[in-house]
This record gives C-alpha cells, structure tokens and sequence, in this order.
C-alpha cells in the first residue's frame, strides 16, 4: 500500500521525534511505500499535500493542529471529509478521549469506576461530586501532563482557589478537580477492534522519588525540571513490568481496560493509565487513543512484552485500520 505518515509539526523540531523514522521504517520492512505529511497552523496545505500523495491508507499520529490538542479529533475529522483510511480512532473516540470530563462521564455511565470529581466552567460550578483533600486540579483538554505540576495536588480550600485561578488564568478552559487517588499507577495498552484485547500491565515506578513531593507523573516528573528530559533527579520517572501483582489484579485491570476502550468508542489501539488502591479498586485515570508509538514507548514495549515485535506492532494496527474498510 502507500501509507502517509500524518504527524504534527513539532515532531520534527530538534530533536526530531525518533519515532517518525520508526514508524517509517516498520511500514517499509512491510514494503509499504512511504510518504509524511505534516499538520502544522494551515488547513490548506495539508489538503494539498493529502490530495498530491493520494495513500491507500494514512497513518495518523497528528496530536494536534495549530498548536492546539484540542483540535486533535478535527484531524481525523478532515480525513473522513477527505475520503481517506487511516489508522487509529475516529474524531468521536479522540474527541471523548481527549477530554478528561466527558471521558469521566462517559465512563460513569458503563459503571467504570473513576476518582469522584468537580468541574468549573468561568468560574461557575457545573458539577460537583463528594471530594475530600488530596484532590488534583487539571485542565480537562492538555495532554503530556501540561498543566500538571506537585503544585497540582491541593490539600487545602486556599491552595485549591489558587490552583483554579491560575488555571483559569493560563488555559481559559473548564478545570477538573478530581478525587486524588493514592496507590500504585499502571498503564494498559489495548489492541484491536472487535476482539480487542490488552496487553501485558505496566507499572509507574516511583521510586526514585524525592520523598517530599507527590507521587504523580507530573510534566517535571516526566520530562525534567527544564523540560529536557534529564537534569532533574527524578526526571524520566521509570516504567517497569511489575513481578509482584497476582493474577487475578492483573486481569482485572485488562478488563477495565478494555471496557473503557470500548466504552469510549476507540479504535485500533490506546493505551489506558490506571491507579489502584491498596484494596485493589481500580481507576480509570485517564486514555489515551493517539498514544506514543515510539519503539520504547509503554505501548510498545508492552506488546514487545506480549511476544508482538515493533514492526508487527505496526502491521497489526495497518490491518486492524485495513479491516474496517475492506468491503
Ligand atoms: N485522580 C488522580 N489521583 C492520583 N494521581 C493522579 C490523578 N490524576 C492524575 N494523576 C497523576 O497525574 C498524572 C498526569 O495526569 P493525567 O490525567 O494522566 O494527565 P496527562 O494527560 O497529562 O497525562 C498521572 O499519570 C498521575 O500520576
Ligand atoms: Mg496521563
């Protein structure tokens, strides 16, 4: 087939995200030929460049358009405007997904369990659930923890309206104040459609961490105090397949896993981040349909773990797209 390879514009910033190449290379060992195409601040280029490559199939990590991750879910939207395939949820998954309210509420109704939470909308309350202290002040649209510092976590009602103002402030958009949920983090990845099935758990580990700080994967966490990635002493907070968990938790966490894939319309592939308490309830955190494809990504690895290699990672979702438009 010839594929194009959809991908935002600061993939390509130094230093170039690595998994364009990956991708590329995974779909060229398959002898798919390969072309990219990069959604950027313009509609019409991409149009232009979409209707100039004609693919069989788009490969669709587009996270993004001007800037904006909120915009995610119109990618794909101009892809079905366009007539194309491509890979990976449509714009009603990502757009779901891709905000933290409607995918609590969404999960509600399936009777899938997710911390108990308040939203504000300028400044007026437009929920509010029963919260106790520790709760978590998000803003329902970022993703990449942008917006989610130690700072995050409140304690108190005066730390809690110094949050939300700031958020208000910097993002202009609802806040999510969530019930913080003690315990250890996991992340699932899910794979398939119809069938679909998750693969092995993977654990946050936060060890390393410094003792004072919450237990959360903070942007500083994930990316270093200076946003590089390293420097900081618990940047790159570790992932690990977790030797200690029984069966049992372990399965469990795969079902809610897929229930919530399912639950949110999602296709081809996600992964699904989880906390657990210390009497075995499971979260849903939060999901993520568009997630990292990179070859060490969690979702990776974790198929890796389940005995599927990065290029039959990548074949498989090809097919899983191919399926559903196969007449
Ligand atoms: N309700 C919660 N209870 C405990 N920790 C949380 C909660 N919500 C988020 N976190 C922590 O913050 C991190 C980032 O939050 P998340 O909602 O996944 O946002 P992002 O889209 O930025 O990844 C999570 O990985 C987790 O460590
Ligand atoms: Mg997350």
């Amino acid at each position: 087939m010839k594929i194009v390879l959809l991908h935002t514009a600061d993939a390509l910033e130094p230093p170039v995200d690595p998994v364009l190449d990956q991708l590329t290379g995974a779909l060229r060992s398959l002898d798919h030929e390969v072309g990219r195409v990069t959604v950027d601040r313009e509609l019409e280029p991409v149009v232009t460049a979409l209707r100039h490559e004609a693919p069989d199939l788009v490969f669709n990590i587009a996270e993004s358009f001007r800037g904006k991750s909120a915009l995610e879910s119109n990618v794909a939207a101009l892809l079905n405007l366009m007539d194309l395939r491509y890979t990976g949820s449509s714009p009603a998954g990502l757009l779901l997904a891709g905000d933290k309210t409607l995918t609590k509420q969404i999960l509600r109704f399936h009777g899938i369990l997710t911390p108990e939470f308040a939203t504000l909308y300028r400044g007026a309350v437009d929920w509010a659930g029963d919260l106790d202290f520790p709760v978590i002040v998000k803003p329902p649209q970022e993703d990449a923890s942008l917006g989610i510092t130690s700072a995050s976590v409140v304690h108190e009602i005066k730390e809690l309206f110094g949050r939300i103002d700031a958020l208000q402030t910097e993002y202009q958009q609802p806040v999510l104040v969530e019930q913080f949920i003690e315990g250890r983090e996991f992340y699932v990845g899910v794979l398939g459609n119809l069938n679909a099935e998750a693969l092995p758990v993977i654990e946050l580990d936060f060890t390393g961490f410094p003792p004072d700080r919450p237990r959360i994967a903070s942007w500083e966490a994930k990316w270093g105090e200076d946003g590089s990635g390293s420097g900081a002493e618990y940047a790159g907070t570790r992932s690990i397949f977790p030797t200690d968990l029984d069966d049992e938790l372990a399965g469990r966490m795969q079902r809610v896993a897929v229930e919530a894939f399912e639950a949110l319309r999602l296709r081809d592939y996600a992964r699904i981040d989880l906390r657990v308490t210390a009497s075995g309830e499971i979260y849903v955190i939060e999901v993520n349909p568009n997630c990292y494809l990179e070859r060490e990504s969690e979702f990776a690895r974790a198929a890796r773990q389940g005995g599927t290699e990065y290029e039959a990672l990548i074949s498989r979702i090809v097919d899983l797209a191919s399926a559903r438009y196969a007449r």
